[in-house]
């Protein structure tokens, strides 16, 4: 053993000493200069930016507000809406004051030794039509806010400080939703030699996969002459599985191939990954070296049994989501990704489609290491608009260069098995738009032969008609469940995915009445039903999609829109100020689950018991009043009672889809006490129970952190949950007091969320109200070790308080 650990320290070491003579990589997050505005000269090294702020990136300059009704306010008809007129829309981008120019500064330090060799400037997207300078210089641009790019600035890179500045323009009426402004992803320079792997040039495929034996493929694309590259793989304990040296390469491209025996095959219940570390040689000279995280998997799609994964079939239990993390705005971070995924994993969601644009590289890490299959997604739009200034300005030119760069830069993360090249595109409509889905398909089918290509499509009719639908590898269906059996006749592909189902509207912790079932309905308060019938015209409420699910081996899956709220698109209030962020999440904006959460959980999580009850119990004049009670459980059957009254035994059945999913007794009449369920099984034996009660006046605030501990990075955030109780404890569930939040120690304040989607509140202002009597703080670790404490604290109210540890 002793001599196995001293054998790992020595190739543990050897490999750090051939890191640092390789290639080095600097994550610009510090020191940044930002200053919104067109500031002439602000290119050039000799700038006075002493007055501008100095921030961190990922950065998003829109969402410290104010939200403002009149920020892209957009007075047009949504035609995929079915909307015929024209109306205002505020809040359809958000409210947040994202339009407009704004530039970056930052100085950067280059080694002595820069000059000969490889220099990368890697931008993981720039919101948006971001325009490069290197000391002075113009070095490149792009156009699409969610692209990930390269240039290659080895020419202009000085020994010394180099000046990179970067502007940024965001149109009005460029976008659906909030799209977000700034560098909110990563920026990196690369510093390598010039005998090197090419950036994104290394492709790692498992054409052989068998319980006994897989074959790891591995394609490097290199720089320089007489090179050679030896690759090696590890396992996830870092243990040597197996290497190829290769010296003939084909073109500029060594190919190898690695055996691995008995593999540990990737899933999204055992997400196993290896490790690819190739080494580029000139003689004995070790010149780059790059680690590729891969998983040995294998994926299928097949007429009538649909996707296997690894040989087994699979649905996808999945969830759509649009990149921006709430209260953060867009600014990437990965402790809000991996609460946002674990929260999704407790649902028992499998599956997750980055719509309708590029997934940020650390959403694709985390897939890969939880455990999700992955849609990528690239466009909303093609060549016909459906926002004056949307990607349609752009698609001729950089369609074919956004679609390469996603692919060549994410296609080793075993999550991704499918990617999508659009969106609802209006160019379902016409010849031009067969053409075009063809021509985007292929290039994916060029750049990455081992993953289908779907269309999300609402126009099914058309798509029939047109073969649109027919040429793609997996014909996907936003909505129309009315239509998936013409579909699956008049398609070729012998099986449909859901890529985009429900919409179902709900605010959490909000119910009205009479409970029925509604499309488009709107209540004087801008706020949805979360008795989860309300849905908009074109989609349905979650039961209907899984009356598909269940019933059509042929459907493939689901991807519901979605996981979480997000900034922008508060249909059904589109017209409606200040409603400024959707209404569609199974979760809220803050992250905190919806009812409806548990009705996925109950159909999705077969691990775990669901057994949720609904409406709260707090209703001070509705008592003797109608008050339905639903109850969303994996069990099959449950008796319920109010204050110890049997209000009977209730079944499911396949009377309705909501019978066959959901328990609902309809005539319950309210009076304040105690609602328990007690779950059932086939013999009707009680093999569960759960109760919620009515609660007093609010008296304390209780914290309930999602993570007690966090490192010292600077960047780490704990979820707080922040409620308040009555004198016994009972959770208060339609309290909104106005709440305080202080943070001491070695973490600070970074924002807070009520899920409340007309509040004008601002979120790293340091105080809010609740809504439906929760609120979630996020506290952010600051760069040392130590205690923080988080306090709140609220008029009449006994403060909360709770320490979280910084390590
Ligand atoms: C779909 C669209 C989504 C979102 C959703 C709302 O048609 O693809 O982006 O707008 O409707 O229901």
């Amino acid at each position: 053993m002793k001599k196995l650990f001293c054998f790992l320290v020595v190739i543990l070491a050897f490999t750090q000493a051939a890191f640092s003579q390789s290639r080095e990589v600097k994550v610009l997050n510090a020191n940044w200069k930002f200053q919104k505005g067109d500031h002439a000269g602000a290119e050039k090294v000799v700038f006075n930016d002493a007055k501008w702020q100095r921030v961190s990136v990922p950065h998003d300059w829109a969402i410290y507000g104010p939200f403002d009704k009149n920020v892209d306010i957009q007075k047009v008809a949504i035609v995929q809406n079915g909307e015929t007129v024209a109306t205002e829309k505020t809040g359809r981008t958000g409210a947040l004051p994202h339009i407009g120019s704004a530039w970056y500064r930052n100085t950067v330090t280059l080694p002595k030794d820069v000059k000969g060799k490889k220099v990368i400037l890697l931008f993981e997207g720039a919101m948006s039509e971001p325009e490069i300078y290197w000391n002075g210089k113009k070095v490149g641009e792009w156009k699409y806010g969610y692209s990930y790019f390269y240039f290659d600035i080895s020419q202009w890179a000085q020994e010394g400080n180099n000046t990179l500045a970067v502007k940024l323009s965001n149109k009005e009426f460029a976008s659906r939703w909030y799209p977000g402004a700034g560098l909110y992803r990563n920026v990196s320079v690369i510093i390598k030699n010039e005998e090197s792997i090419d950036q994104w040039g290394q492709f790692v495929t498992t054409p052989l996969v068998t319980d006994a034996v897989a074959k790891v493929n591995i394609k490097t694309k290199v720089s320089g002459e007489n090179t050679r590259l030896l690759t090696t793989i590890f396992d996830a304990d870092g243990k040597k599985i197996g290497s190829d040296e290769a010296t003939v390469p084909f073109g500029q491209e060594f190919d190898q191939n690695i055996k691995v025996e008995t593999p540990k095959l990737w899933s999204p219940e055992s997400p196993y990954l290896y490790k690819a570390v190739s080494q580029l040689f000139v003689g004995d000279q070790l010149k780059d070296e790059n680690t590729t995280v891969f998983g040995i998997r294998s994926i299928k799609y097949e007429a009538a049994k649909g996707f296997s994964l690894n040989g087994k079939v699979t649905k996808f239990k999945g969830v759509c989501l649009h990149h921006d993390l709430g209260p953060l705005g867009v600014a990437v971070n990965k402790a809000a990704l991996r609460r946002q995924m674990q929260i999704l994993k407790d649902m028992g969601c499998n599956a997750i489609r980055s719509s309708h644009n590029m997934p940020s590289f650390e959403q694709l890490e985390l897939a890969d290491e939880m455990g999700f299959l992955f849609l990528a997604e690239s466009f909303d739009e093609w060549a016909k608009p459906k926002v004056d200034n949307g990607y349609h300005r752009f698609f001729e030119e950089y369609a074919e260069k956004d679609i390469v760069n996603l692919v060549r830069a994410t296609r080793n993360h075993p999550s991704i098995v499918m990617w999508s090249s659009g969106n609802e595109v209006p160019d379902q409509w016409g010849e031009e738009g067969v053409k075009r889905a063809k021509w985007l398909q292929e290039i994916f089918h060029r750049e990455d032969p081992t993953r289908p290509v779907t269309v999300g499509m609402d126009q099914v009719k058309a798509t029939i008609e047109s073969g649109f639908g027919a040429l793609l590898d997996i014909p996907g269906l936003n909505y129309r469940v009315h239509l998936y059996d013409e579909a699956q006749k008049k398609f070729p592909q012998g099986f449909i995915l859901g890529s985009e189902t429900a919409s179902t509207v709900s605010s959490r912790g909000i119910y009205k009445f009479p409970v029925v079932q509604e499309k488009m309905k709107q209540y004087p308060d801008f706020q949805s039903s979360s008795y989860d019938l309300e849905a908009c015209s074109w989609s349905n409420v979650p039961d209907e999609d899984f009356v598909l699910q269940d019933d059509k081996p042929w459907v493939i899956g689901e991807f519901v829109w979605t996981g979480f709220d997000y900034l922008g698109e508060p249909t059904p209030y589109d017209e409606s100020w200040p409603s400024r962020s959707s209404y569609f999440g199974i979760n809220d904006l803050a992250g905190l689950p919806k009812d409806r959460y548990y009705l996925y959980r109950s159909r999705w999580n077969t691990k775990d018991t669901t057994l949720h009850i609904l409406p709260h119990w707090n209703w001070e004049g509705r008592e003797g009043q109608t008050t339905p009670v639903f109850v969303y459980t994996n069990y099959n059957s449950a008796e319920l009672f109010i204050n110890g009254k049997s209000m009977g035994v209730l079944k499911k059945n396949n009377s309705t889809p909501q019978n066959r999913y959901r328990l609902m007794w309809m005539d319950v009449k309210y009076e304040p006490g105690i609602v328990k369920v007690v779950a059932l099984d086939d013999n009707g034996k009680a093999v569960a129970e759960e109760q919620i009660q009515t609660a007093g006046k609010p008296h304390h605030i209780v914290l309930e952190a999602e993570r007690k501990t966090m490192s010292a990075d600077g960047e780490d955030i704990s979820f707080v949950t922040v409620s308040v109780v009555d004198k016994n404890g009972i959770p208060c569930p339609t309290a909104t007091n106005q709440l305080k939040f202080k943070v001491s120690g070695a973490a600070s304040y970074r924002a807070a969320c009520n899920g409340d989607a007309t509040s004008l509140e601002m979120f790293h202002n340091d105080t809010m109200k609740l809504f439906s009597g929760k609120l979630v703080v996020l506290v952010q670790s600051k760069t040392s070790a130590g205690t923080a404490k988080l306090e709140v604290s609220g008029a009449g109210l006994k403060s909360g308080f709770i320490d979280l540890l910084v390590k």
